[in-house]
């Protein structure tokens, strides 16, 4: 019955949440990082219905259902796990697996510690005889022995099988080096090893497990840059470079650029939060990653054509998040790296506080298109312009631009302003008729709201949901010391998450809503995600944890010092026991 982990990964990924349920529900925008729509599993007249987009996962205030987009489909069609599983499969045109039973699933950790000690090979090198090549390199870039190892970088030595050899004496096979992409196979047939004469950089995932390697080439040659492929353990689009490091930053914002180059610079100059793809264009899971970690985004790519299509496009990929975005314009430099070494890191601060609000962004070039001295490139400029701030939810917003956009092109504010409210009007309309196809479908029957779980104890609860919630949404506390054992949460339905979260943490396994809909009960997915929509904060998150299981212990300590309390709690376990739950 189990899917490969790995095909629910693709599947999620390929069904976003938003366009899934957009196909049944119609909805709606709002401030905050939620769409609003009316619940299609209860009655309700006022939107209570949400759906999050960074989470991918929908919540109904009104009726407490809640779940990922396995669940949505499960409810929503009636349908089975596997049901509901082959029905989004054939919405993302993929072919279900023969074979359910992931045979990676053991491979991953054995591969992940192949990883690790090919880094710390490469590593290595850098202290002998052949490595000089690669601290030479490290030194021309002005890369200190200090931002080296905080980012683990290493060499691999121009050489075809010190890799290959190295980690065969550590008893790990060709095959599993073949898995990893560290060697790969000449049309004669032998191994080599695929990093050779590079300076290699690590890719870290939020976890700290070393997932692949990125290697640029001492000096030139072709190709510049060479990434691990995807293997059982990496996925290009999914991870981000430094985001193990940057996510430990303090600024509020995630800086993006694109070379790994820069991204060591930045770092090298105080600017730890600065992340970068690795060698694709921004996907759209990317954006979720960073959304998890800060509200805010920098965009600083590098200062050419190719860098203004990919800002563009990141802006509209962030937009959906809700995310604000900023846009850095590096100039006299074409890249963050080659700013800093030319101007330092106070210029890229002062950079930084200017950098352009994204709606400045898109107007300016908008705007750089046309010549405005001309009559007809005028009215295409405001044509233009006014359905691109049609699109902008708050009116104030549009209102300040759209007078801006008529001082540009020399024409009075409250014509401009008009024809932006009537393009706006227009995009509703079409909205709408999205929502009468929705309405057409036959009669959703009114769900019971979901019983409150009806807690033993309040105030442990409420510490056993923050436990939780930090241990879903922050990979690395699950080996944190002192966490409790299941058992001493108060709440089984609470126990049983925390158990199957703690488990798919140390086997290191896939933790979204959507991964975990096949593990967990309807009523204890509906709990999990009404614990998520709790904001929490993941700066200092260990400390958060601690508080939490203090918290916790202390409200058990008092429940039991109570005797008034405790009788309660054991009436309400018997009437539980008895079956009367309402
Ligand atoms: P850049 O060529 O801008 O690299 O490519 P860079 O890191 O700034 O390198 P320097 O400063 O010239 O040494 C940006 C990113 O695109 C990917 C890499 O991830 C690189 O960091 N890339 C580039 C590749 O994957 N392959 C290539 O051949 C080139
Ligand atoms: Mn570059």
């Amino acid at each position: 019955m189990a899917f490969p982990e790995s095909f629910i990964e693709e599947l999620i990924s390929r069904n976003d949440i938003v366009e899934v349920v957009e196909s049944y529900v119609h909805l709606n925008k709002r401030s905050g990082s939620n769409y609003f729509g009316l619940c299609p599993f209860h009655n309700e007249r006022t939107p209570s219905f949400s759906v999050n987009p960074a989470e991918q996962f929908y919540y109904c205030f009104g009726c407490g259902k809640g779940g990922g987009v396995i669940n949505f489909i499960m409810e929503i069609e009636n349908l089975s796990y596997p049901d509901a599983v082959a029905n989004l499969a054939q919405r993302a045109g993929m072919k279900l697996p023969e074979d359910r039973y992931d045979p990676n699933a053991k491979k991953r950790s054995r591969l992940l510690a192949l990883n690790r000690d090919a880094a710390r090979f490469f590593y290595s090198q850098l202290a002998t005889p052949e490595g000089r090549a690669g601290t030479e390199y490290l030194r021309s870039r002005g890369i200190s022995p200090a931002t080296a190892n905080r980012f683990g970088l290493g060499y691999a030595p121009d050489s075809f099988q010190s890799l290959l050899k190295a980690m065969q004496a550590l008893g790990y096979s060709e095959y599993e080096l073949f898995d990893c992409d560290l060697i790969r196979k000449s049309s004669r047939g032998s191994f080599y090893d695929t990093f050779r004469n590079r300076l290699i950089f690590p890719i870290i995932d939020v976890r700290g497990d070393v997932i692949g390697f990125s290697g640029r080439i001492i000096g030139s040659g072709e190709p510049k840059y060479l990434n691990s492929r995807d293997t059982p353990v990496f996925n290009k689009g999914r991870n981000l470079f430094a985001l193990n490091l940057a996510k430990k930053s303090k600024s509020g914002y995630i800086l993006l650029s694109e070379g790994n180059i820069d991204i060591v610079s930045l770092h090298q100059a105080g600017f730890d939060s600065a992340v970068a793809s690795l060698g694709t264009s921004l996907t759209s899971e990317q954006a979720r990653l960073i959304s998890r970690y800060a509200k805010e985004v920098v965009l600083a790519f590098d200062n050419d054509g190719a860098g203004q299509k990919a800002t563009q496009r990141a802006i509209q990929i962030f937009e959906k998040l809700e995310m604000k975005v900023r846009v850095l314009q590096l100039s006299g430099a074409k890249d963050p790296d080659e700013f800093l070494k030319t101007r330092g890191a106070d210029a890229f601060r002062l950079l930084l506080e200017a950098s352009e609000d994204q709606i400045d962004f898109r107007m300016n070039s908008v705007r750089a298109k046309y010549d405005l001295t001309k009559d007809e490139q005028r009215v295409a400029y405001l044509k233009e312009i006014t359905e691109m701030l049609a699109g902008l939810p708050d009116p104030v917003v549009r209102s300040i631009y759209g007078e801006r956009a008529a001082g540009l092109a020399g024409v009075g504010k409250d014509t401009v302003i008009g024809e932006i409210e009537r393009s706006r009007r227009g995009l509703l309309r079409r909205a709408g008729r999205s929502e009468q196809k929705a309405m057409r479908r036959p009669e959703q029957t009114a769900q019971p709201a979901r019983s409150t779980a009806r807690y033993r104890n309040p105030a442990s609860a409420v510490a056993e949901e923050g436990i939780i919630r930090l241990l879903y949404l922050e990979p690395t506390l699950y080996s944190m010391k002192g966490l409790p054992p299941p058992d001493a949460f108060t709440s089984e339905e609470l126990a049983s998450i925390y158990r199957l979260l703690l488990s798919r943490r140390q086997s290191g396994e896939a933790v979204s809503i959507s991964s975990l809909s096949s593990s967990l009960t309807a009523e204890e997915m509906s709990l999990l995600v009404s614990i998520l929509q709790k904001p929490e904060q993941l700066s200092g998150s260990q400390q958060t944890m601690q508080d939490y299981i203090h918290r916790m212990e202390e409200a058990q300590a008092a429940s039991s010092g109570s005797e008034g309390r405790d009788l309660r709690a054991i009436a309400s376990d018997l009437r539980e026991r008895k079956g009367y739950n309402q």
